[in-house]
């Protein structure tokens, strides 16, 4: 049964008033809120284990190691990756992907060709332009329509056999566009040997994953867009790809042998996680991961794609309000403009006034920006805590800003 009033008793932040009005949080595109059971295991962690992992012979340590590889697990099972090995804990989204593009530096060679979508973060863009730096490839990018959706012929125009990877998200940040990835991952197979990437940073906060059934190559995600601490993530690869490619930090934890003249490196998952991991941090992804399968993903896809279908009706209900992405699929952002309003963050600050706390900007997506010839949106953002009256406030709170405004 969902209970929104127990959902939000569990995040004791929401409480509070801001700038002496209560606080209405929608910028959970940028970060979630974390529940009490999160808390409590970041905070057992430091209070009770406090030590490094894989280590020690002694008991705190090897309580630590214990904890965090049951997440390691959770994470498993939350992905359906088929081994834990697979699951290499990360500070972010943005280290995952910097990872892939790091690691694959030896399979990639001039003029071979990279894919990656219109609707990409800068975290899905600079990396492979780095990588291209390093190796003269090629990058190319799939067009959007003035919708926010892909254009999908030009992905199958473009794949040959010099395409080594197709990086896109499964949710865009900027406008929430949900993004046809089984459609494109069927295409890429079809047509090419490419490695698939998946930047799942704003997906997995809001539906159910399965990296088996998506048949991905790497799945990358943050924890701290799905109720886990900051400075926890995760980079999900096959095991095969994992074994052939090169680690991308080096240091302690992630060699078998080190000597002067060779260093050998460790099994998965370790070869990939170099030094102290944020065990606390990945500790409490675990608790995360329970948090939302005790509401369960059906549960929480329904109240966001509520709200959200909410929201787009009573924000359209205002007269020169533009919705970006307005006909796409899309999931748990509303990202729109006043007309005549050109700075969004004029907007964005009267809210804030109003104790409503919105993004405002290119939200690390330039091109997008560029593409609809604006210099920014402002972007509402849910999570599973979030009402129906919040969304009537920030109707309300818009209404104030373009008469304060215009
Ligand atoms: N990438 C995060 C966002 O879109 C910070 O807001």
């Amino acid at each position: 049964m969902f209970d929104i009033q127990n959902i939000r008793a569990q995040f004791p932040i929401l409480t509070q008033t801001v700038n002496g009005k209560p606080l209405v949080y929608l910028d959970n595109g940028a970060t979630s809120q974390k529940p009490i059971s999160v808390l409590n295991a970041w905070q057992k962690y430091y209070t009770e284990i406090n030590a490094n992992v894989h280590r020690g012979i002694h008991t705190l340590s090897q309580l630590a190691t214990e904890e965090m590889e049951i997440s390691r697990k959770k994470v498993q099972n939350f992905i359906n990756a088929k081994n834990d090995f697979e699951v290499i804990f990360t500070k972010g989204t943005t280290e995952g992907l910097n990872l892939i593009a790091y690691a694959m530096t030896d399979l990639i060679k001039e003029n071979d060709e990279i894919i990656i979508s219109y609707l990409e973060h800068h975290s899905n863009i600079v990396p492979w332009q780095l990588l291209c730096e390093r190796t003269g490839a090629k990058l190319k990018v799939i067009p959007m329509d003035v919708n926010g959706v892909l254009q999908l012929d030009f992905l199958e125009k473009n794949l040959s056999e010099k395409t080594k990877l197709v990086s896109f998200n499964q949710v865009s940040n900027a406008l929430g566009v949900i993004n046809p990835i089984e459609k494109i991952i069927e295409i890429t197979r079809k047509n090419s040997a490419a490695l698939i990437v998946v930047d799942g940073a704003q997906s997995v906060p809001h539906f159910k994953i399965d990296v088996q059934q998506m048949d991905c190559d790497f799945f990358v995600f943050s924890g701290h867009k799905m109720y886990a601490p900051m400075g926890t993530g995760i980079l999900y690869g096959k095991e095969e790809i994992l074994r052939k490619i090169q680690p991308f930090h080096g240091g302690g934890e992630m060699i078998a042998t080190c000597s002067f003249e060779k260093t050998t490196y460790a099994d998965l998952p370790f070869k990939f996680e170099a030094g102290t991991p944020n065990v606390g941090g990945n500790i409490a992804l675990g608790a995360a991961i329970d948090f939302m399968a005790n509401i369960g993903h059906e549960n929480i896809q329904t109240h966001e794609n509520a709200l959200l279908e909410y929201a787009q009706k009573k924000l359209l209900e205002i007269e020169g309000l533009k919705i970006y992405g307005e006909n796409a699929k899309r999931t748990g952002v509303v990202s729109f403009n006043l007309e005549g309003i050109g700075i969004a963050s004029d907007v964005g600050m009267i809210l804030d006034k109003l104790g409503i706390a919105v993004r405002t900007g290119h939200h690390c997506t330039q091109p997008i920006m560029e593409f609809f010839n604006i210099a920014g949106t402002v972007r509402a953002s849910f999570a599973v805590y979030n009402t129906f009256d919040e969304i009537d406030i920030l109707a309300e709170g818009v209404r104030k800003a373009q008469k304060m405004l215009s």
